[in-house]
């Protein structure tokens, strides 16, 4: 949620800081500006839209080799020119940018601002009027700061320009992501890697609660009470054509094609000796002493969680539960004797999957987080990770994670079946195999896909998937994908479920997309089919080779019947694409949507 850069150094900024905000517009693009300093001051450029509507109100003639950048999406406020960062205090000395939420922003306010005029609907000018205030007060820039720092309650990465300090941007983080990136001459400041990569892949990650004062030949990590921290950079091993489109439309496209390599690259990252499948034996020993494990996630990672609980079930013989994080943290179910908690989460930041780790950790239970970005808010307070090594993914929809979450999990459970003695049955490395190859059979298929999402999905208002076993699952998925980025309203449901109430939303012509790839309820679910089309739904029928039946819509490739969804899933994520794209949707940017959503 919302992203920030920052650049201080010899060359103009403007064009490295848009560059940047172009890289992080997958944190929110509903608003964007920029502030620049050079010797005259500040220059503040803020629009409503995106980094390209930005671009256009940015005045050529202005430069300077310090600025700031933020690109918004909304928590206090409406999207707005007004409510847009860099805010200013009221003397238009200090200039902020602020990704995060001030939850005590109203009694900051009301305790030290009462006599202060806001301009914003914003937490975050709360922040830059206190700084301004505790310094007319007679503080220090820095203690001004940190005294600010001190009574913020909530979460925030901010990096804050002084008109008066020109040398310098202060830089703070709680909570929410935030690195400072370091070259020849100059610094910069990102709230993710890949928004500076264009001009160093060396950055030092910053800690919650320091303070950071960033110069172009120096960078000073300090704690709230002043002592100086040392801490080693590292290199972002990140490559420029993992977040380049290419010659793609949609990022989300081409990490739809993406995922054959993946899942080759998972089985590969996870191979030890004699190419067998390996995880770090004290998480095999913590799964080894849980009696119950819980998985917490939202969204899709939730979906890939329900598919988590068959795996490690039915593989492993572990008992799990699977919980949405934004309930879980304030209605915790009783707990087993020996928990053990398992976050999923392709961002690593999810703040609803944040706050359930942090009570946890509190409770003294142990923590995997199975996460695509290494160093991450998630990875990093865990006890363990797993990484999912689906490469980045920018697309706000998620769809390689997904698939990547998914086989890390049957990964996962296939280890700790063997270290429990439990026989498989099959080789994962093998079926995996098999699955590459069915997806990359189903990206091959787009043509066929797309006239599917024609048929049925161009101009209806709403959609129901239905499925049962892991097919539900997928369903709720394929649900969730269509409706983030087509806006059709679409639901998935367990194929017996229906008939409980739902089933009365069907009329005539309505789409109900069926998943048949179980073989214990192939019948079923074809008679759930039957019982809706016989109400007029314009069934379509994807089933799995070996229990399709004539007339079904579209045939899967057989692969082991776990395995399953992370074949069916793909051309669900394909009619989605191609829906959104005849609707002319913005389909890697859907509305009201962020990628990372690191408020609860
Ligand atoms: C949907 C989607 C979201 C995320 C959810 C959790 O396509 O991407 O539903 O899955 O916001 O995010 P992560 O996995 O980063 O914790």
């Amino acid at each position: 949620m919302c992203g920030i850069v920052g650049y201080i150094g010899e060359k103009d900024s403007k064009e490295i800081l848009l560059k940047g905000l172009e890289r992080l517009e997958y944190r929110g693009y509903d608003s964007a500006g920029i502030a620049v300093r050079n010797s005259e001051g500040i220059t503040v450029f803020k629009e409503k839209g995106r980094i390209a509507d930005l671009r256009g109100a940015v005045s050529g003639d202005v430069t300077g080799n310090t600025g700031i950048g933020h690109t918004r999406w909304a928590t206090h406020g409406k999207p707005s020119k007004m409510n847009a960062h860099p805010h200013q205090n009221t003397s238009d000395r200090f200039t902020i940018v602020h990704n995060g939420v001030i939850e005590n922003y109203h009694h900051l306010q009301r305790d030290y601002l009462a006599d202060v005029a806001m301009e914003s609907d914003t937490d975050t000018e709360i922040i830059v009027q206190l700084i301004g205030k505790f310094v007319e007060e007679g503080q220090t820039t820095q203690e001004a700061f940190s005294k600010a720092l001190q009574l913020m309650k909530g979460s925030y990465a901010i990096a804050l320009l002084d008109a008066e300090e020109a040398q310098t941007i202060f830089v703070a983080k709680n909570k929410s992501p935030l690195l400072v990136g370091l070259g020849e001459g100059f610094n910069v400041v990102a709230s993710d890697a890949m928004a500076m990569l264009q001009v160093t892949d060396q950055f030092v990650e910053l800690m919650d609660k320091e303070i950071v004062i960033v110069r172009k030949d120096s960078v000073d990590i300090l704690t709230l009470a002043g002592e100086k921290v040392e801490r080693a950079p590292f290199t972002a091993e990140i490559d420029m054509s993992d977040i380049d489109k290419g010659t793609y439309p949609h990022y989300m496209l081409k990490e739809i094609d993406e995922q054959p390599a993946v899942m080759r690259k998972i089985i590969q990252a996870y191979q030890g000796e004699n190419e067998k499948l390996t995880i770090k034996p004290e998480i095999l020993d913590a799964l080894q002493t849980a009696d119950r494990l819980y998985i917490i996630a939202a969204g899709t990672s939730f979906h890939a969680g329900l598919i988590g609980k068959e795996y490690l079930e039915k593989m492993a013989g572990i008992p799990v539960e699977v919980h949405v994080a934004s309930e879980f943290g304030y209605n915790m179910p009783l707990l087993s004797e020996r928990p053990m908690f398992i976050f999923i989460s392709q961002s690593g930041e999810t703040a609803d999957s944040r706050q359930v780790l942090v009570r946890i950790k509190e409770l003294g239970f142990p923590s995997l987080t199975i996460t695509n970005v290494s160093g991450s808010t998630l990875s990093r307070e865990a006890d363990y990770t797993l990484l999912l090594h689906a490469g980045p993914e920018i697309a706000v929809a998620s769809t390689k994670a997904y698939t990547a979450q998914l086989a890390v999990l049957a990964i996962l459970s296939a280890v700790s079946a063997e270290a429990r003695g439990r026989e498989l049955g099959f080789d994962l490395v093998q079926e995996m195999g098999i699955v590459a190859n069915a997806i990359q059979a189903q990206v091959d298929m787009k043509e066929e896909i797309e006239q599917l999402a024609h048929d049925y999905l161009s101009t209806t208002r709403n959609c129901f998937f239905i499925g049962r076993l892991m097919d539900y699952f997928v369903g709720l998925e394929g649900a969730l994908k269509l409706k983030e980025i087509s806006y059709i309203q679409a639901e998935g449901f367990a194929g017996g479920e229906l008939k409980h109430g739902t089933i009365a939303l069907i009329e005539e012509g309505t789409p109900v997309i069926a998943l048949a790839t179980q073989e214990s309820v192939n019948l079923n679910i074809r008679g759930n089919v039957k019982e809706v089309a016989a109400r007029g739904a314009n069934t379509m029928i994807i089933s799995m080779k070996g229990l399709n039946e004539d007339g079904d819509s579209h045939v899967l490739p057989p692969v082991h019947e776990l395995l399953t969804p992370l074949v069916s899933v793909i051309p669900l994520q394909l009619i989605s694409y191609y829906a959104a794209l005849h609707r002319d949707c913005d389909v890697d940017k859907p509305r009201n949507l962020a990628k990372s959503v690191t408020v609860e």
